[in-house]
């Protein structure tokens, strides 16, 4: 059964991160929303205020950004009744699997108790009254574990967390699906494969390969470069999770991937063919500077998903190929080198000493 909901003020968490940033310039832009969104994000190193400068220029009547973190009850529930809340779209999260690894303890506070907090301010403040109210938690393939040469994520596969990013995730999935049986908490909530795009924080495989391309460093591939990841387009994602916001079944998740695997080798050289064209460069000389690093601990071999309900209960499909996207996300890299220039402060710097110093063969 399908609803076509509409919302007059949507919380999103983590709006100022990598996907939340696109989802919100996206959504204002929908003809079928005139409502307004109110962000609230804490600016962790992830979150950049800058990525959303044309917004808050576009949209200055229908656009909120609220510094805060997402464990802050008092905010929370504040936050809920001064904007009158009908809508909760939650992407706030700790996301680097690589972080999680050398320091888990944010990603339970802000992935567990950050989600609790929303889910029950949500619960206190609609208080039973739940028409027209949507929360809708935005989480990864990554609950599902690690595949092996065959086979796919289906939205019954069970949950196999392997790292304390995705263990993190994987509770708050629970917490969400738990408030939906036992207050009725109207939720949806989607699993999504690798997003790459514009505004990715660049500790994440594409964008760090990028930029160590521009500045012509070594690419660090972990273990042997065969593990494999399901990469799909930011923009696809959003546009998956606004149709589950609008239509989806309550209580129900939904998986979104792009059908599009790669060994993170192939990928790599991809990459290098399309920076060096878009620079000028010979794409062997990038090849050259690709060098096997460190195995990540517990690195997860396979994620694939299967998308086919949202394919058919939602008619949802991707539109950018992997061809178009990655030139698109060069170029969005090459054009913003003041983005860039922001992020690569002492902060960023030490943490790719910390990651990649240890991890030289
Ligand atoms: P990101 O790391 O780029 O952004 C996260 C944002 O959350 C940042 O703006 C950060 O400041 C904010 N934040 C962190 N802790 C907070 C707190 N305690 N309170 C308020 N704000 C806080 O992450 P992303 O890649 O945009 O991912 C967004 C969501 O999508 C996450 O929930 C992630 O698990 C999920 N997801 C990501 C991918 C992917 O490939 N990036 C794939 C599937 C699902
Ligand atoms: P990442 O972008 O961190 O996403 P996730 O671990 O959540 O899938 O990594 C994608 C893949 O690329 C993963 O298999 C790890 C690998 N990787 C590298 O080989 N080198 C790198 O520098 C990074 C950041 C990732």
């Amino acid at each position: 059964m399908t609803f076509s909901r509409s919302f007059k003020n949507i919380l999103v968490t983590g709006g100022a991160g990598f996907i939340g940033s696109n989802f919100i310039r996206t959504i204002l832009t929908k003809t079928e929303f005139s409502g307004r969104i109110i962000n609230l994000d804490k600016l962790t190193y992830a979150g950049n205020a800058f990525s959303l400068n044309d917004v808050v220029e576009k949209f200055p009547e229908r656009y909120v950004f609220r510094q805060g973190d997402i464990c802050d009850k008092d905010l929370v529930a504040a936050l809920f009744s001064e904007y009158k809340i009908d809508a909760v779209c939650h992407l706030a999260a700790e996301s680097h699997v690589d972080r999680s690894i050398e320091g888990p303890e944010a990603f339970i506070n802000t992935n567990i108790i950050g989600t609790f907090t929303l889910l029950d301010a949500a619960r206190q403040y609609w208080d039973g009254n739940f028409d027209n109210k949507l929360f809708h938690h935005v989480s990864t393939d990554e609950v599902y574990g690690s595949l092996g040469e065959m086979g796919f994520f289906f939205e019954d596969t069970s949950y196999d967390p392997r790292s304390p990013y995705s263990a993190s995730k994987a509770s708050s999935d629970h917490l969400v699906m738990s408030y939906f049986h036992t207050y009725g908490l109207p939720v949806t909530m989607t699993n999504c494969s690798n997003n790459y795009g514009p505004y990715q924080f660049p500790e994440k495989l594409i964008p760090v390969m990028i930029e160590k391309m521009l500045e012509e460093k070594d690419l660090p591939v972990y273990g042997d470069g065969k593990n494999i990841r399901d990469w799909l387009f930011v923009e696809d994602h959003n546009t998956a999770v606004w149709a589950v916001m609008q239509d989806g079944t309550l209580g129900d998740t939904y998986n979104i991937g792009g059908e599009n695997e790669w060994e993170n080798i192939k990928l790599v050289h991809s990459l290098c063919e399309v920076v060096a064209v878009e620079i000028g460069k010979d794409k062997e000389y990038f090849k050259k500077l690709i060098s096997f690093v460190k195995d990540r601990p517990g690195h997860d071999q396979r994620y694939a998903i299967n998308c086919d309900k949202l394919k058919s209960e939602l008619r949802w499909k991707q539109s950018v190929t992997f061809d178009e996207g990655l030139v698109q996300t060069v170029k969005w890299y090459l054009e913003n080198r003041k983005w860039i220039d922001n992020i690569k402060s002492g902060e960023y710097l030490k943490w790719m000493e910390l990651n990649y110093s240890d991890r030289k063969n």
